[in-house]
């Protein structure tokens, strides 16, 4: 039987020389509106207009004031983000020099650039920012490993376990967190619960998106292709580390206790994914008769485990988006 163990990817981004080439992120696969992937859009914009636009849509036209994104990688949502919806302010928030180098060169010299880790940021924050990114980082947060489930709701209880069962079982009594479909042995995603907490108060809107491991696909999109799975985190093997999915009902039922409005949705959503009978074929068949239809097609299986949430503070929701009330 497994421990409960840490997963853990801060020295691979605080190291040398860490690479998105590998893994490449949905912002990287549409960071250029004239490349194949971007096919696979209703209307071809860089990914950083694609958020922005959605964005607007849930929280009113007007501009966010102070914005901070954290893991921004190559700067890339941001540098469009800017043009597409200019920010009062902006700040980057990175533990890898590496990447806070590219997004200087990508970003000029405007925004502040932190070298940081997310948590250490935001327990260290004192005034509340109007938005908060955090655009495929939450996998890359600390991640609980080999937890059994038995031990983990005796520990919710009250009763004995380890330090690292421990601080997961009380996580799940404080947020109400259901186990019942739980595997004998799981994997929770610590790191991004902490980093929601360290959010609470700090953040008048979140915008959070990544691979999730409980996928809810829009009836529009029902045709795109899915792994399948316990429903639980897994474990995604990647150059120099590995991430974990993320299970988002554990994350909507912690952002709901600390006090936000949520709003989940699938990222086929935000970009504005073709549904047409072209693609709906790809994506059953994989059959493809052109470069740009593989990478099409490559898209469509690659979006299609990602989620997000737009978390906001009650009124400014209220004001902007009445359908979001949940
Ligand atoms: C998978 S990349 C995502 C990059 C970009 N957001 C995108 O979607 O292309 C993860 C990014 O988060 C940063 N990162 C990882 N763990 C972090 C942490 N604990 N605190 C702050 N940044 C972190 C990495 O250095 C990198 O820039």
């Amino acid at each position: 039987m497994p421990e409960p163990a840490w997963n853990r990817t801060e020295g691979f981004y605080r190291g040398e020389a860490p690479s998105l080439f590998w893994e490449l992120t949905v912002c990287q696969s549409l960071a250029d509106p004239a490349g194949p992937y971007a096919a696979a859009l209703e209307e071809r914009l860089p990914y950083g207009a694609l958020v922005a636009r959605y964005l607007r849509q849930v929280l009113g036209p007007e501009p966010p004031g102070h914005v901070v994104e954290v893991g921004g990688g190559y700067g890339t949502l941001m540098a469009a983000l800017q043009e597409a919806w200019p920010p009062e302010r902006i700040t980057m928030v990175d533990l890898s020099p590496r990447f806070l180098a590219e997004q200087r060169r990508r970003l000029g010299n405007a925004p502040r650039l932190v070298e940081s880790d997310a948590l250490a940021f935001f327990r260290g924050l004192r005034e509340p920012v109007d938005l908060v990114i955090a655009n495929e980082i939450v996998g890359d947060l600390p991640t609980v490993t080999g937890l059994r489930g038995d031990d983990v709701r005796v520990a919710s209880r009250g009763g004995t376990a380890d330090p690292i069962t421990r601080r997961v079982a009380e996580r799940v009594a404080r947020y109400g967190i259901d186990l019942s479909n739980a595997p004998e042995v799981f994997v929770f995603n610590l790191g991004a619960v902490e980093l929601l907490e360290a959010l609470a108060g700090k953040a008048r809107a979140v915008f959070l998106t990544e691979h999730s491991s409980d996928v809810r696909l829009p009836e529009r999109y029902r045709f795109l292709p899915l792994d399948g799975g316990d429903g639980y985190p897994r474990r995604v093997p990647l150059k120099g580390h590995d991430e974990y999915t993320i299970r988002f009902d554990h994350l909507e039922a912690v952002a709901r206790a600390l006090g936000f409005r949520v709003h989940r949705f699938h990222l086929a959503e935000v970009v504005g994914l073709r549904a047409d009978e072209g693609i709906r074929f790809m994506a059953r068949t994989g059959v493809t008769l052109s470069e740009t239809a593989e990478a099409v097609c490559e898209l469509c299986h690659h979006i299609a485990e990602y989620q997000g949430l737009v978390l906001t503070e009650e009124e400014r929701c209220e004001a902007h988006n009445p359908e979001s009330r949940s």
